[in-house]
């Protein structure tokens, strides 16, 4: 099946798709970015995705390549151009192309690019769980905007992967885990309490945490929102992630030290099946 490519006003052919050598995202890292899950040919969460990205531009300091609506209208043409039911849409803007020169350019106008691909919800892995490793959380203090800087991340992520893990879950200075490479990091205490780090500089404020702890607080579970330390993590009752591709899948195994009775717990199990009705039925 042929893919196709949104880049910069048109719908071109996937392996034709391209930006200028001196886009600012390629040079800078000077963009931003957006994951939206599609299940059943819908948008998962459209709106609260849309609104981060508003908020990364604003931070960024960078102007919206297009209003809402034929935004909207050109992630819609692109799943169907590549004929996506389940999946997931990816948008970045960058600031655009320019001369090299650090400070923003002047005349450059904002690049955008929408991919769509197919992709199964990873149902295997979350029925069985995933271990994580830790490592040291070396990235920058803006966590909070969804940047296209990715450096740190991917070097932990082919880090856990070649210590056999899934992903890596990233501790600050100190001691506490703010998240992992492409999900946020919850635990669920002795007592029955579910636990993820606040939303602030430290973490993104991902779309799947919000909508889970939505559904955690209408089933009337307690939660708080505190950092958690490595130790706190490992001597849990149970330990998952969220995100757009993981949706709510258990963590079994920290550093190799198992969770809970290394299985996945009831409380993430019940949460789990929630959030699948809730994406099987997006707003
Ligand atoms: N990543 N934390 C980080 C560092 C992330 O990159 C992501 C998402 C999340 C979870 O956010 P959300 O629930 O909105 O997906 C948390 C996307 C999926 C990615 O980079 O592919």
């Amino acid at each position: 099946m042929s893919r196709y490519a949104y880049v910069n006003g048109r719908y071109v052919p996937h392996g034709r798709a391209q930006v200028h050598i001196e886009d600012r995202g390629y040079q800078f890292a000077d963009g931003i970015y957006e994951v939206v899950a599609v299940r059943h040919g819908r948008l998962v969460d459209e709106g609260p995705h849309l609104d981060r990205l508003d908020r990364s531009l604003a931070e960024m300091r960078m102007a919206a390549p297009m209003a809402r609506a034929p935004l909207r209208h050109a992630m819609r043409e692109v799943i169907r151009r590549n004929r996506v039911a389940d999946g997931i849409v990816y948008m970045q803007v960058t600031r655009g192309a320019a001369p090299r020169e650090h400070a923003f350019p002047k005349a450059a106008k904002p690049a955008l690019v929408i991919t769509a691909k197919r992709l199964l919800p990873k149902f295997a892995q979350m029925e069985k769980g995933v271990s994580v490793i830790t490592l040291p959380d070396i990235r920058w203090k803006r966590r909070d905007i969804k940047t296209v800087n990715l450096t740190a991340n991917v070097l932990a992520k082919q880090q856990a992967v070649e210590a056999g893990a899934f992903d890596a879950w990233l501790v600050d200075e100190g001691g506490m885990v703010s998240e992992g490479t492409a999900s946020n990091a919850w635990i669920v205490t002795k007592d029955k309490e579910l636990v993820t780090h606040t939303p602030d500089y430290r973490i993104l404020n991902g779309i799947t945490r919000l909508s889970v702890r939505a559904l955690a607080e209408t089933e009337g579970y307690r939660f708080v929102e505190r950092p958690f330390s490595l130790a706190e993590a490992q001597a849990a009752a149970e330990a998952f992630i969220t995100g757009t591709t993981a949706w709510v899948t258990p963590v079994i195994a920290i550093d190799k030290k198992q969770v809970g009775d290394g299985k996945p717990g009831p409380l993430t199990r019940a949460l789990q099946r929630l959030y699948a009705t809730y994406a099987d039925n997006p707003a």
